[in-house]
């Protein structure tokens, strides 16, 4: 019995927290951070991040949360006797509101190409052409707006409800079968005329596109995909029991987000050489190019319809971790007041949410430091607040906290271990900062 509930409890927090990480950072995000920042090399700085950095910080979020078993703004405190540390769970709180009210105006996309494509099912409306409908939808501000108040009320209304569970256990099959159908798209992709260039765009990198620029996107990059920096992973690992393996966790949590990435990256490229796309042109790659690639595809109305669900459903479990760490800071973890705290903060990011959605039309003009409003939240969220929420974690853990005890949350004592904590104490943190410095020269 006892056995097979704590069997239960581990596999939950994998799906959730694998949940947490694949999302729009991997699919939406990725492939048009590589085109507009060197494509291969993007791609080769991307992996050598997320593996080097990237999952060593999972691995520490995991054991600081299992080990510390409370919401963020007091863990800190709690693992490192100093109140001034617990600064970080309040920065971490601040990412993902921000973060929340950017990523739902690309939920709301999804959302409203899904409606749009169960109106061309039924004839309501005639398929446009791919670049021309999705200027339309981003730049009317109802249609953004309605999107993007649905995304947030759909994410609400899972948290408030607290089905969460029935999400991740959902996301057992859903995830496959993304997979899946990233395949069909995959091979379509690559047998289309004139496949070849965008493959080679992608995989081979040129290191004369390593500039700073790059290095600074694509650590930001590797942060977004696996919900580093902002203590979101964190708060998940803190509803951990003892035997849960955070090793086993961190790794296949890993592979998976740079599967998932890599693929989008094999879906769009090709078609962005066939169908003559810019691959830098920014956030509406992925919405510009995959219609077009179904259009090319036997059924491609019903594979497009399946695959947008099933995208829908890979940002929701990202944005509830985002809603839920919020959450479970203001209610600290009282479960009673869950339900209206759900629908105060969403209401909250719904209103932060409206000059993001607003930046791709009547807002467009507005232009400061990194671009649109929108671009400025993702700015700050991904290469400021989350590499200072990572490296201020980094010093905290490294240097504040039992050392001991983080050690002994992996399940085996190893000298892999050893290097780890070695790396978090010294090497990382001067690696983050030296990048993060990078961005202002
Ligand atoms: N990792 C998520 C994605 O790629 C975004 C996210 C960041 C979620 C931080 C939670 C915390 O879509």
């Amino acid at each position: 019995m006892d056995h097979k509930s704590q069997w239960m409890s581990s596999t939950g927090f994998i799906l959730a927290s694998a949940g947490s990480a694949i999302g729009l950072g991997a699919i939406w995000k990725f492939p048009y951070m590589a085109g507009q920042y060197g494509g291969g090399a993007f791609l080769l700085l991307f992996l050598l991040f997320t593996i080097l950095i990237g999952l060593p910080l999972l691995m520490m979020e995991f054991s600081i949360g299992k080990l510390g078993q409370t919401y963020t703004t007091a863990l800190y405190d709690k693992l490192t006797g100093y109140k001034l540390f617990n600064l970080i769970g309040w920065n971490g709180n601040l990412a993902v509101f921000i973060l929340f009210a950017f990523y739902s105006v690309i939920g709301g996309w999804i959302i409203i190409y899904i409606g749009r494509t169960l109106l061309a099912f039924v004839n309501i409306i005639q398929p446009q052409n791919a670049a021309a409908s999705f200027n339309w939808i981003i730049s009317t501000p109802w249609t953004a707006l309605l999107g993007q108040f649905l995304f947030i009320a759909i994410t609400a209304l899972i948290v408030s409800m607290g089905v969460e569970k029935g999400i991740e256990r959902a996301s057992k099959w859903m995830m496959p079968l993304l997979f899946l159908l990233f395949i069909v798209i995959i091979i379509r992709s690559l047998t289309l005329e004139g496949a070849a260039e965008g493959v080679r765009y992608f995989l081979t990198p040129r290191f004369e596109d390593i500039t700073f620029e790059s290095i600074v996107f694509a650590l930001g990059q590797s942060f977004f995909a696996l919900s580093l920096g902002t203590t979101g992973m964190i708060t998940y690992a803190t509803y951990l029991n003892k035997e849960a393996n955070i090793g086993t966790a961190s790794f296949s949590i890993v592979i998976m987000n740079l599967l998932v990435s890599i693929m989008a990256g094999l879906a769009i490229f090709p078609a962005t050489a066939s169908f003559h796309v810019k691959p830098e042109q920014g956030p509406g790659l992925l919405f510009i190019v995959l219609p077009q690639i179904f259009n090319h595809l036997a059924f491609g109305n019903v594979f497009y319809l399946l695959f947008l669900i099933l995208f829908l459903f890979a940002a929701l479990t990202s944005s509830i971790s985002l809603l839920e760490l919020n959450i479970s800071n203001v209610t600290k973890n009282d479960n009673s007041q869950r339900r209206r705290w759900s629908l105060l903060l969403s209401g909250f990011i719904i209103i932060a949410g409206i000059p993001a959605a607003l930046s791709f039309g009547v807002l467009n003009d507005i232009r400061f430091g990194a671009g649109t409003i929108f671009d400025n939240m993702d700015y700050l969220v991904s290469n400021i607040l989350m590499p200072l929420g990572a490296l201020t974690t980094t010093i905290a853990c490294g240097h504040f906290m039992d050392k001991d005890a983080i050690i002994s949350q992996f399940n085996s004592k190893t000298k892999t271990i050893s290097v780890w904590f070695i790396a978090i104490k010294y090497i990382l943190p001067a690696v983050i900062l030296l990048v993060f410095i990078m961005q202002f020269i």
